[in-house]
């Protein structure tokens, strides 16, 4: 009752007769009076005048499932959304969901980790108000070959995704980084479970600083926010709804072909190491070159003084020669 109340404050923007919620929605206006209540106790500004009805002054930057599922405009991603105020990790949580049996598309959210996972064992900060926490919960026929693939396409959806709601150009540091002014705004954590030929599960979890105000000294140097960028207050759950209404596109031309030779463009024109010098930290041979773009695998082609390779991604990291990007 409340999601849909939201849903239509939100699309009218208007005043909404008490009437027209009632008959559109079936309820009582007690039912109405008590649902936005309830809404105005979460924070919602809800302004009520006899004989116009609702308008929907301001919304908080909350992450709930009302809000959530209020915005929520792709077809297959998020029908089963799953909301936590706190939980350790949300791919641990994915991960459960998908051995109890959850589907393919089911969103988990959470407005703070206290165990969040980074790439290569690291750890990842989520605190509570500030920050995106969600992983999208895969289960697609294809060769697990070609799984890495879609690390790139969520890139390519966050860089769009921030760029629209902000205005302001986020790149895209191979594989999967988002930085804004050479610093990190945004990680990327896929992980599989597979049989040779087979795909049991992918998890998708992306962690975002939106408006975090500072950072720990250790990392000051590397790590960002949408706000320190940008100077502005993004509304978490819209770009989360942002976010997914990207990649369900571009994932579903990734599937046509099971590789981003349709997106390879796209992903190139946002990638920050494009003609940069690079250092391929491969443990067992590390050299540098010129990043030249990814292939239609997502492997970066480095032009070294003797020949091009092909870097994978998952294998090994890839360093601008004078700092992170
Ligand atoms: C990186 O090291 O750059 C990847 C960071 C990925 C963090 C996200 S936050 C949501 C999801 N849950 C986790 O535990 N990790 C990912």
């Amino acid at each position: 009752m409340r999601t849909e109340l939201l849903t239509m404050l939100r699309e009218t923007n208007e005043y909404v007769s008490g009437q027209k919620i009632c008959e559109t929605l079936g309820v009582s206006r007690t039912a109405v009076w008590k649902a936005v209540n309830q809404l105005r106790k979460s924070g919602y500004e809800i302004e009520a005048v006899s004989n116009k009805g609702y308008r929907l002054i301001s919304i908080p930057d909350i992450l709930n499932l009302h809000e959530l599922l209020s915005r929520r405009k792709t077809k297959w991603i998020g029908v089963d959304t799953l909301c936590y105020e706190t939980i350790d990790s949300t791919n641990a949580q994915a991960k459960r969901l998908a051995e109890e049996g959850y589907d393919n598309g089911t969103l988990i959210v959470a407005d703070c980790q206290n165990a969040g996972k980074g790439r290569r064992g690291r750890s990842w900060e989520s605190p509570a108000g500030t920050t995106i926490s969600m992983t999208l919960l895969l289960k697609p026929d294809i060769n697990p070959n070609n799984a890495s693939m879609i690390t790139l396409v969520a890139a390519l959806a966050v860089s769009k995704a921030i760029t629209k709601l902000t205005g302001v150009p986020a790149g895209i540091k191979w594989p999967n980084d988002i930085v804004m002014n050479g610093k990190k705004v945004c990680g990327i954590l896929t992980e599989m479970s597979a049989q040779f030929d087979y795909v049991n599960h992918i998890v998708v979890g992306i962690g975002i600083n939106v408006s975090t105000e500072s950072f720990p000294e250790e990392i000051r140097d590397i790590a960002t926010s949408l706000r320190l960028e940008t100077g502005k207050l993004i509304s978490r759950a819209e770009l989360i709804e942002t976010v997914w209404e990207y990649f369900e596109e571009d994932y579903e031309t990734y599937l046509q072909t099971q590789d981003l030779q349709n997106l390879v463009k796209d992903y190139n024109a946002r990638l920050v190491n494009m003609h940069q010098r690079v250092k391929v930290l491969d443990p067992k041979e590390p050299f540098e070159g010129n990043a030249r773009g990814i292939t239609p695998k997502g492997e970066l082609m480095v032009d070294t003084w003797e020949s091009r390779k092909l870097v994978s991604s998952g294998e090994v990291s890839v360093r601008g020669i004078y700092g992170y990007v």
